[in-house]
């Protein structure tokens, strides 16, 4: 696996690559990978001709009081974990290349960036959107793979790409989850012993509203009621940021006579903030 740390040379051995017709195929990650972002690269592996792999803490979509610092940080595995699923380039640039002095340009994807967790995160979506496009610049990928688990990320991604006129396909994968259901994330580390024992009412939350919608109940009110009750009843649950049903494609508030559902939960047990969801076709589970 080859490390490259300088943008512009990853950009010229990216275009060599394409011009050569080898299909180039991308995961963005800020490091501290697990199983979920794992599945991404076994994906990209399988799909790709060069595999590319970049970790990067971006600074520019953390808030002013948000985790950056205290971002986990774990190179060394993170390097072995990539070796070992056969990963060709390992991009690993630094904030004095990624974004040097005088640097002021942004990538605003309007509308969707200010719901869900956007209305949260003030300027969050600013960030991914332009560190990703970077990205997608430098790499030249044909196809980049991202989480279900970050779905919002996902939607603005693809919106970007679209509105943009960029060449690469982007490939959207299912949430990889702990044996008891939460949702795999480098922020699960934060939890303590009892704290990551209660997180478990997420996935049961979105479990039981996934059954009420597939089972035809879609008031939607009452199920907004019954999952934020759940949620409620945890005493570990310090704030619950939002839980209820959005039209998948546009993240608003969904009408009742919506085919497909998405259920959304943004929540903090303790100071960390977790996020999940589900995809609900009325009559099956996507
Ligand atoms: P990060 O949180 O490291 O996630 C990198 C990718 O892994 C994202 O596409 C995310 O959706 C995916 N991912 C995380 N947990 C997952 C899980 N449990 N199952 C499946 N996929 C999962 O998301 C970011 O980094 C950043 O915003 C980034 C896109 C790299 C831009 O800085």
């Amino acid at each position: 696996m080859e490390i490259i740390r300088i943008p512009r040379i990853l950009q010229d051995v990216a275009i060599t690559h394409r011009m050569h017709g080898r299909k180039v195929g991308f995961v963005a990650t800020m490091g501290a990978l697990h199983e979920g972002h794992l599945s991404l690269v076994k994906m990209c592996r399988e799909e790709s001709d060069v595999a590319v792999v970049s970790i990067y803490v971006n600074p520019a979509q953390f808030g002013p009081s948000e985790d950056l610092a205290q971002y986990p940080r774990t190179l060394e595995e993170d390097r072995e974990k990539l070796k070992k699923e056969n990963v060709d380039i390992l991009f690993l640039p630094d904030d004095s290349l990624m974004y040097p002095e005088g640097f002021s340009t942004c990538v605003e994807v309007g509308g969707l960036s200010g719901k869900l967790c956007g209305a949260f995160r003030p300027g969050h979506f600013r960030g991914v959107a332009t560190v990703v496009a970077k990205l997608f610049q430098i790499v030249s990928p044909v196809r980049a793979y991202f989480g279900q688990k970050d779905y919002q990320q996902a939607l603005i991604i693809r919106r970007l790409v679209k509105d943009l006129n960029m060449a690469v396909e982007v490939v959207v994968c299912p949430t990889v989850r702990e044996a008891d259901g939460l949702a795999m994330s480098s922020r699960n580390r934060y939890l303590g012993k009892e704290e990551r024992q209660a997180a478990t009412v997420i996935f049961q939350t979105l479990t039981k509203g996934s059954e009420a919608v597939r089972s035809g109940i879609l008031k939607i009110d009452a199920l907004e009621e019954e999952m934020c009750g759940m949620l409620r009843a945890e005493p570990l649950v310090s704030e619950i940021q939002y839980c209820s049903a959005y039209d998948p494609e546009t993240l608003d508030e969904i009408g009742e006579t919506s085919d497909t559902i998405l259920l959304a939960v943004a929540l903090k047990i303790g100071g960390t903030r977790l996020i999940d969801n589900m995809l609900v076709r009325r009559g099956a589970e996507k």
